[in-house]
């Protein structure tokens, strides 16, 4: 080997190219922002929240893909202007791909990551997407055209592989047959270092047949994803190139490894911050993406001459397998792929630091010489001595001589191994050759039938899977479904897929689909389950989640472009059936809030995966549901107008009807712990043969990501409106408990009553006109509830019970009725009383613009009750809970001069108020007795009626609030009315004349509660004018 001295020596640090991408669909809905700026190789991305934040890092490339290009004739981005900044897939490949392709041409290893949340452009940038084909192809392209122009003195060998790493697990995805139970294995060898133990390595010849492979491989990953329920973004993808390179002139060989890596997403699911999950993250959600975060840590530490004890090289199969490529003997580039949206910040801001710390990685690459080679350069020198030996003994010797048959058997034997080392190659090129010719005409055969039939085409959330798999509907019945027994069938696999699920006829040249009886098949968002006829790109979705485009007779298709139809398009629509939807303009824009569209997008997300797991666990016999429910958060806002939305899944066990809630990244965590049970489950069903008699399958309890400890539920809320307290005015409601989607729970019966410090109600006479007179005085007031009435979910359920809870004001904790069970209409019969010493602006504010809220909770068997700590709260010895504490004057600074004289300032503030509402209170009695013994007849009675206007005033006043708690409660209605999930054009018709109803109400209501204060006031001046007359 003739490696150079300054190359067994020199370190390359890894390469590392940024790269951004155009705004997709969602985010030019959103109307993002673009975050990211770029000038030469330096990179900036700005917080959105904090027009002050920006960081700004520096690559070795920097790659603007994101404005100032056209699509050419023939499909291809390319820049606007000739020179203009769009980075291209050219400009990418001159960069990176020749890089890359020159190492490997001179003997060394070298090793291209990709990494970037999903939907970044990873596999953009790798693999490409039709004409624009990304540096994987155009790095063969110009491999082969290198052996071919270098022909006559380098004989070349290019061996290919490709595999996926999901969920630690290493599948082929060029292999025959059925996928090995748990995956390759990967093994370690002393010279080699780590291998996937029989891989299968594919000789190619030529460009083509190298794409070939690659269609082959992700036809592979398409048919698992749907027949597995696997999730691409979750797996890692690699190619290998083995090039070895015969020079045989310097009578030397190279061998050198391309490894060509589509990392997994890099988001992390982030947990919906206050609960965590009982169940961990699936441990191996992504254990080979944190692997390789930490060992590209602990070697960029390492390369900042930091001690570095320990490279975690063997935590994972991925860093197993690139161990060559990070830190070792490897010539490494990473592309780092970015979204410039807004919305995209954090993973943005996350894939630069890491892309900033792969940076530092340093590597000792060597050029390779290959073993084999070695041996035939051995045995041939060996053959060579042998021969001059035999020369040298002579004819007779030779004949004659034992030696002589020795030297001969072992030239022979040499000559042998030498021929099949060499021998081996071709035969291996013949056999891939007949494999290839196969596989061509097979493509060339489903071409040909693209021309002639229509057929339908998968549609996958990884774009890179979509239009993989094409099946053609020819003239005639036939089946599809699981069926592959019926020879006139087409089979396809997936979650909820029958065994003839549904039956296409092709008549005339007219398609029609036919649903078989409880199979599930949505066109075009709707369920179907009559005969439909369909038309050139109609969606189709089968069982849970089998995405479908038709493609019509190639007379009705037209120059139309299906990629419009991609993933977020079927959820999308299936969503507006829902009667979910964002409005969009003409200009297929639509500016929708963007709180509002982030729910949008985690249900339209969300969607698919609850129709996969309702399925999984009908077929893993669990006996739960799963219900998509958008939580209307209005609904435990003290002030009842916060619109924020939020998505949540409702999951029921089927047997014992019990109930819970899971949040988003619950759900999304544990549906991943689903799949590899389910895929766990479908592995064991494969291995038994399908035998008879599926059972359920039992998991312990501490695994079982479908099962739950049972818990409270909240069921739903009801506000009650504090204002009356403020002017010391009772109240008493009949209040609606609405559910999260709008639904009546239940009705409860509550009142607030001003009392005294020992809980006796105050009179009339205390009501007051002006609530700042409560300003630093004591407020004593009760929260009762008296009693829920008609409670759906005990009606559902008997073995159910409820319990109340609340929060006022700056209550650190809420607190709780006593459970009640198994009664529809129970009796709460609860009285809190709360107190608060120095009534501060701060509460009165409170009182005046809140509510309560009231949360509804429901018990079920097996859970415990709903309890306050009482420790932490404030107590009087009665019991008294005391509120409003926060800054009692006693508790002020006393440190400074200015807090002494602010606090002197408040004291004489207090004092005044006191002497003016004794005062007003002394005018007040001294103007009744006035009155009094003006009209003197009504005498006899002790407590007199009141007639004074402040008091008619304050009844006014109740009147008004008491009306407007029913406004208020007709707008949250308004609020929470939907059209219903089946609605058509007529449904939507009959749900905008409710609307209007509803408004009609509401704006009556409102006008009247206004109208009637209105008058009421008037009186009470007209009156307060004609008594004035009296007096006078
Ligand atoms: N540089 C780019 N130019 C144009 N479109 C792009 C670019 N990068 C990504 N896209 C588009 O964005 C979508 C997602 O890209 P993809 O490469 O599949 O993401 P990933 O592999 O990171 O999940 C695809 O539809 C792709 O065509
Ligand atoms: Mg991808």
């Amino acid at each position: 080997m003739r490696a150079k001295a300054t190359d067994m020596h020199s370190k390359d640090c890894v390469k590392v190219a940024i790269r951004v991408r155009p705004f997709n669909k969602r985010e030019r809905d959103a109307g993002s922002c673009c975050i990211i700026s770029m000038v030469s190789t330096s990179i900036s991305i700005q917080d959105p929240r904090d027009s002050q934040s920006r960081r700004s890092f520096c690559f070795d490339y920097a790659y603007w893909s994101h404005s100032g290009f056209t699509r050419d004739h023939g499909g291809l981005y390319v820049p606007e202007e000739p020179g203009g900044r769009y980075a291209d897939q050219d400009r990418v490949f001159q960069d990176l791909g020749e890089g890359i392709l020159d190492n490997a041409l001179q003997g060394y290893n070298a090793t291209l990551l990709a990494y970037g949340q999903t939907g970044s452009g990873k596999s953009y940038s790798m693999m490409g997407y039709g004409p624009n084909k990304g540096l994987v192809p155009k790095l063969c392209d110009r491999l082969f055209q290198a052996i071919r122009d270098n022909q006559e003195n380098i004989q070349c060998q290019v061996f290919f592989s490709m595999l996926e790493i999901y969920n630690e697990q290493v599948v082929d995805l060029l292999s025959r047959g059925s996928r090995a139970p748990g995956g390759l294995r990967v093994r370690e060898e002393q010279q080699r270092g780590f291998y996937v133990e029989g891989l299968r390595t594919i000789p190619c010849e030529s460009a083509p047949q190298v794409e070939q492979l690659m269609e082959q491989g992700t036809r592979t990953r398409t048919t698992a994803a749907t027949h597995m329920n696997a999730n691409s973004s979750r797996s890692h993808m690699l190619i290998i190139l083995q090039l070895k390179q015969i020079l045989s002139k310097e009578s030397i060989t190279k061998q050198s490894n391309i490894y060509l890596v589509d990392l997994a997403g890099s988001e992390r699911q982030r947990s919906s911050g206050s609960e965590a999950d009982r169940l961990k993250e699936g441990t191996a959600i992504n254990l080979s993406l944190t692997t390789l975060g930490n060992v590209i840590s602990a070697l960029a530490d390492m390369a900042v001459g930091k001690k570095v004890v320990h490279i975690p090289y063997r935590d994972s199969v991925l860093t197993k397998l690139l161990q060559s490529a990070l830190g070792g003997n490897s010539r490494t580039v990473m592309i780092a792929t970015l979204s410039p949206a807004d919305i995209c910040y954090e993973e943005s801001l996350s894939t630069l630091r890491y892309a900033e710390r792969a940076k530092r990685i340093q590597n000792r690459a060597v050029v390779n010489e290959s073993p084999t080679e070695r041996l035939i350069k051995e045995l041939k020198a060996e053959n060579a001595r042998l021969l001059q030996r035999l020369n040298r003994m002579g004819p007779e010797g030779r004949r004659a001589g034992d030696e002589s048959k020795e030297l001969r058997q072992l030239l022979t034997h040499n000559e042998l191994q030498i021929r099949a080392i060499q021998t081996l190659w071709e035969q291996h090129l013949q056999e891939a050759l007949k494999d290839w010719e196969q596989q061509y005409a097979n493509i060339t055969q489903e071409r040909r039938m693209m021309q002639m039939h229509p057929y339908i085409l998968n549609i996958n959330e990884d774009a890179q899977l979509s239009g993989v798999v094409k099946l053609f509907i020819q003239e005639g019945e036939w089946d599809i479904g699981l069926c592959d027994s019926s020879p006139r069938s087409i089979c396809i696999r997936g979650l909820g897929i029958q065994e003839r699920h549904a039956v296409f006829r092709n008549e005339r040249r007219r398609v029609t689909l036919t649903p078989q009886t409880g199979s599930k098949v949505i066109i075009n968002g709707n369920a179907v389950s009559q005969t439909t006829e369909l038309q050139h790109l109609d969606r189709l979705i089968l069982g849970s989640n089998s995405t479908y485009l038709f493609i019509g007779y190639p007379s009705e298709r037209g120059g139309d472009d299906w990629s419009r139809y991609d993933y977020d398009y079927f959820q999308s629509e299936l969503a507006a059936a829902e009667g979910i939807s964002l409005g969009e303009s003409s200009a297929g824009q639509c500016h929708a809030d963007p709180s509002l569209l982030a729910v949008f997008y985690d249900y339209i997300q969300l969607m698919p995966m609850v129709a996969e797991a309702n399925q999984m666990s009908q077929e893993l016999g669990k006996g739960v549901e799963f219900k998509l429910e958008i939580k209307n958060l209005a609904l435990s806002d003290s002030k009842g107008h916060d619109l924020q939305k939020d998505t949540v899944v409702r999951v029921t066990s089927t047997g014992s009807r019990q109930v819970w809630m899971w949040s988003k990244a619950k759900f999304v965590n544990r549906k991943f712990l689903m799949e590899e049970v389910y895929q766990r489950y479908l592995a064991k069903q494969s291995q038994d043969n399908r035998e008879e008699g599926v059972t359920a399958v039992t998991l312990p309890r501490d695994k079982d990501p479908f099962w739950d400890p049972v818990e409270p539920l909240l069921l739903g809320t009801a506000h009650l409106w504090l204002q009356s307290l403020a002017f010391r005015i009772p109240l008493e409601e009949q209040l609606e408990v609405l559910g999260s989607e709008g639904t009546e729970e239940a009705i409860l019966q509550a009142q607030l009553v001003p009392c005294t410090s020992t809980g006796l109600p105050l009179g009339e006479d205390e009501i007051l006109i002006d609530p700042s007179e409560a300003l630093g005085r004591r407020m004593d007031f009760q929260l009762v509830l008296d009693q829920c009435c008609g409670v759906r979910w005990i009606r559902e359920a008997r073995n159910r019970g409820l319990q109340i809870g609340f929060r006022v004001f700056d209550c650190s904790q809420p607190l709780y009725t006593p459970a009640v069970w198994h009664n529809v209409n129970p009796l709460l019969d609860h009285r809190v009383h709360f107190a608060s010493l120095h009534t501060s602006q701060c509460l009165l504010d409170y009182l005046q613009s809140s509510a309560v809220v009231l949360e509804l909770w429901g018990l079920q068997e097996g859970c415990t009750n709903l309890r306050a700590s009482l420790e932490v709260m404030r107590m009087t010895a009665e019991g008294v809970f005391i509120i409003d504490d926060s800054h009692p004057p006693e508790a002020a600074p006393v440190d400074s001069e200015l807090g002494c004289s602010v606090r002197a300032l408040q004291q004489d503030l207090n004092e005044l108020k006191s002497v003016n509402a004794s005062l007003r209170k002394e005018n007040h009695s001294l103007r009744e007795q006035l009155h009094s013994a003006k009209n003197g007849a009504e005498g006899g009675r002790v407590r007199l009626a009141r007639h004074s206007s402040d008091a008619e005033f304050a009844r006014a006043l109740k009147v008004f609030y008491h009306s407007m708690t029913s406004v208020r409660g007709q707008l949250q209605r308004l609020r929470r009315h939907r059209p219903s999930e089946e609605s058509d054009l007529l449904g939507l018709r009959l749900f905008v004349d409710e609307q209007s109803l509803l408004l009609r109400d509401f704006s009556e209501q409102l006008e009247h509660s206004v109208s009637t204060l209105k008058q009421d006031v008037a009186a009470i001046v007209r009156r307060k004018r004609e008594r004035s007359g009296t007096w006078s």
